[in-house]
This record gives C-alpha cells, sequence and structure tokens, in this order.
C-alpha cells in the first residue's frame, strides 16, 4: 500500500465526511505554485488553500519572519500581555483599509471577523437588522452562516439562525435576478431596497449591510460599475454602516490591496482573512474608530486572536502583495485573454468574468437557456486534477470552476496550467 493510501484509510476513519476534501491529494510539501503529494506527485496550485496564498506557498520571506518569531515567543493572549506585533499590524490595516481613524481587531477566521463586524455595527447602531445578499457567503459560525446564501451544504440541518437577517438580490448579471440587461437595467436589482425597507425591515432597525465586492464562494460574481456606489449611497443616506467583506476578494486578489478600491467606496468596516496572514490562520475586523471603540471593555476578544506568529507573516505579506500588484493585473490579462479564446471553442463556458487573478468560467450545458452544468463541473475537476492541476469549483449552481493562482506565479507556470485546464475541457 502506497503512503497515500494508508493515509486516505485512515483519514476515512478517524474524520468526519462533512470536512469534506475536493481532491484525494495529500500533501509532502509546496512552494510557490507548486505542490508535492505523498507519494512524490507533482502538481501546479491554482487553488492556493482556496486564496489564502496569494504570495504562494512557504515564501521565503515569511518563512524567515516565522523562525525568527518562535524562537522569540509563539503565543502570549493579546489580553495578557501586550505585543509590538499586534500593535504594528493594527496600525497597518487601520490605514490601508478605512478612510480617516479607524482601528483593528485581530482574530481567527474569516467566520470570527463577520462576526465581529456585525457585533461592533449592532453595539454602535443599537439596531439588530443586517441586510446580506443572494449568492453570498460569509463563513459557517452561526451568524456567519444566517448570512450565508447557500442551503446545501452549508446551512441545512444547523438552524435555526439569527433573525432579523434580510436577504437582497446581488448584482448577478449574467443571471440577472430581476430578468433584465445592464446597462439598460439601470441597476433594477437596486429597486429592491425600497420594498425591503417598506415591507422587510425599517432602515431605523438596520444594524449594518455586508457585501463582497466580488462575491467568491457564490462564484466570482463581479457586479457591474455602479451597483456597489449606489450600495453605498443607500446606506449613508440612512446612517446604515456598510461591512465590506474582503476574505477572498482583498489581499491584491483583484490588483488592488482591496477590491472595494476599483469602486472607490469608502467602507465603515472591512473584514480581511484568509490571504492575510501569509499561510497563517489571522483575520481581521478593521473598522471606523467610533464603530470599533463602541463595545464595552472585554466585549471583544479571544485567546489566540492576533497571535504573534500570524501577525509577523501578516506584516511581511502584505509588504510582498504590495510589490505584487500589478502582476496580479498583468497576470489576469493573460488568464482572461486565454479564457475568452476557450470560450470561442467550447460551447460549455457560458461566462468568463473576475478581476485580476480572481476569474472564473460558469459552465452550462446549453447556452441559450444557460442550464447549468454542475456533472461536467465535477468532471472536469476530477480530470484536471488527475493530469497535474489543482483547481477549485463555487457557484450557487455548483457550475463554475475558480482560478486562484498566486500572484508570484510565473507566466510560464500559469500558461503550463492553462494548457492543462485545455486539455481537461476538451
Ligand atoms: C467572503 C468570505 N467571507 C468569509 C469567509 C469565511 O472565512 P473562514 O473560512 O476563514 O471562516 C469566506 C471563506 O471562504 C469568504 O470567502
Amino acid at each position: 500500500m502506497t503512503k497515500e493510501k494508508e493515509l486516505s484509510e485512515k483519514r476515512k476513519e478517524f474524520v468526519p465526511s462533512a470536512a469534506y476534501n475536493v481532491t484525494p491529494i495529500i500533501a509532502s510539501s509546496a512552494s510557490g505554485c507548486k505542490l508535492t503529494g505523498m507519494d512524490g506527485e507533482e502538481y501546479i496550485d491554482f487553488a492556493t488553500g482556496i486564496g489564502c496564498l496569494n504570495i504562494g506557498h512557504t515564501h521565503e520571506r515569511v518563512v524567515e519572519k516565522v523562525k525568527e518569531q518562535v524562537d522569540k515567543y509563539s503565543h502570549l493572549c493579546w489580553h495578557v500581555t501586550m505585543d509590538e506585533t499586534y500593535i504594528n499590524l493594527a496600525e497597518k490595516l487601520s490605514e490601508k483599509a478605512i478612510q480617516g481613524p479607524a482601528e483593528t481587531l485581530l482574530v481567527n477566521s474569516g467566520a470570527e471577523a463577520v462576526e465581529n463586524a456585525i457585533k461592533v455595527t449592532r453595539h454602535y447602531t443599537g439596531n439588530s437588522g443586517i441586510i446580506t445578499f443572494e449568492n453570498a457567503f460569509h463563513g459557517r459560525t452561526n451568524m456567519a452562516l444566517a448570512l450565508t446564501s447557500k442551503v446545501d451544504p452549508y446551512k441545512k440541518g444547523f438552524g435555526p439562525f439569527p433573525s432579523e437577517v434580510i436577504r437582497a438580490p446581488y448584482a448577478y448579471c449574467y443571471r440577472c435576478p430581476v430578468n433584465e440587461e445592464y446597462p439598460e437595467c439601470d441597476l433594477a436589482c437596486l429597486n429592491f431596497f425600497d420594498k425591503l425597507f417598506k415591507e422587510y425591515i425599517s432602515e431605523d432597525e438596520t444594524g449594518s449591510l455586508i457585501v463582497e465586492p466580488i462575491q467568491g464562494e457564490g462564484g466570482f460574481i463581479v457586479p457591474p460599475d455602479g451597483y456597489l456606489k449606489e450600495l453605498e449611497k443607500i446606506c449613508n443616506e440612512r446612517d446604515i454602516p456598510m461591512i465590506v467583506d474582503e476574505i477572498q476578494s482583498g489581499m491584491g486578489r483583484t490588483g488592488d490591496l482591496f477590491a472595494f478600491e476599483h469602486d472607490d467606496l469608502n467602507p465603515d468596516v472591512v473584514t480581511i482573512g484568509k490571504s492575510l496572514g501569509g499561510g497563517f490562520p489571522l483575520t481581521a475586523t478593521v473598522g471606523r474608530e467610533e464603530i470599533m471603540e463602541s463595545p464595552q471593555k472585554g466585549g471583544l476578544g479571544g485567546t489566540f486572536g492576533g497571535n504573534p506568529v500570524g501577525c509577523v507573516a501578516a506584516l511581511e505579506a502584505i509588504e510582498i502583495v504590495e510589490e505584487n500588484l500589478d502582476r496580479a493585473q498583468d497576470l489576469g490579462e493573460i488568464l482572461t485573454e486565454r479564457l475568452n479564446e476557450l470560450k470561442e471553442s467550447h460551447e460549455i463556458i457560458g461566462d468568463i468574468r473576475g478581476r485580476g487573478l480572481m476569474q472564473a468560467v460558469e459552465l452550462v450545458k446549453d447556452r441559450e437557456k444557460k442550464t447549468p452544468a454542475p456533472e461536467e463541473r465535477d468532471q472536469i475537476l476530477a480530470e484536471l486534477h488527475s493530469k497535474g492541476l489543482i483547481l477549485l469549483g463555487a457557484g450557487t449552481f455548483n457550475n463554475v470552476i475558480r482560478f486562484l493562482p498566486p500572484l508570484t506565479i510565473s507566466e510560464e507556470k500559469l500558461k503550463e496550467g492553462l494548457d492543462i485546464f485545455e486539455s481537461a475541457l476538451k
């Protein structure tokens, strides 16, 4: 029996199958965009731990900082003994994510960053209602699940969820929720907000609106120009804090440090995660000072939040991401061009969308009817993995393949990966 086979057997015995695996691969090492399996097989990684390695696996500068830190101390607990790594990272994120005075709370997962964003905005406004969106994904804790849209597998059987969560349609133009076409529609999907404030919740009882600037798990849905700015206006006119969830779209993925920069937004709270820690579990809730200062002393926190090893990794990762923002743009253009060529020759590709190195293809059985092709999608993913390329699915209809290569990947490796994608499609 190979080592991989032996471990797979043990995995079946000791880990719940609900903690799913999208590939059968068991890794032994990884570097940059390359990953090696237990039995020596090599892969190009376009999944990067679901977008957690925008700077690639084991970036040498992050590894060096982490080793230095582990020699000093690895955990203190911020609430017991403060340290400079947390303070320096809080300063950096507060300055980069929010205009004007801001503060940062460091936590452990994306869901926890979202939970805290809801906590601080509810406390600040004194209002409990939260507006979220169709196709949204905000995590797997109870409040985050209430905000998340997709029922199966995320929510089924796990309720009850917090009430006072109102779901609005998102500008998913390929499958327009109001059956219109952009730009003639004049953003008609936003008309729902008139109804929302009349029939679902009053603006005086709304604590915040939470939105992904590009929906991630929902299928890399990029809203049209003007949509997010209009949402911001809806919030500003009613004094509703706007939370922008940058957990998947942030950290340089789209060619800007944060995707909201493209739309020139000025959010009240920003949640950051995934690639923030350069491969370490560290996330952040960053908000305007008056919002973050609202809760009572002791109202925010957690044992591991702002772990020093994660903080030094994040401080270095931010610098590396900033040095590579142009690459995300340039490589993104190569990716878009190639995907468009493939769309010409492959009927199954119904839509291509994304920005920078956050791009996806939506697969359909029939371009006219846009019938989702989930079985075909899974077949292509399995074929890709067997051919040495790790790619991930997404989408409410399980028919999207998303591309999340590291920003640091060489042009040659990106093209090699795309050649494998083409052969699997064929
Ligand atoms: C936009 C967004 N928010 C929140 C989360 C939850 O993050 P985590 O899995 O780290 O809890 C995710 C994870 O995919 C995400 O994409």
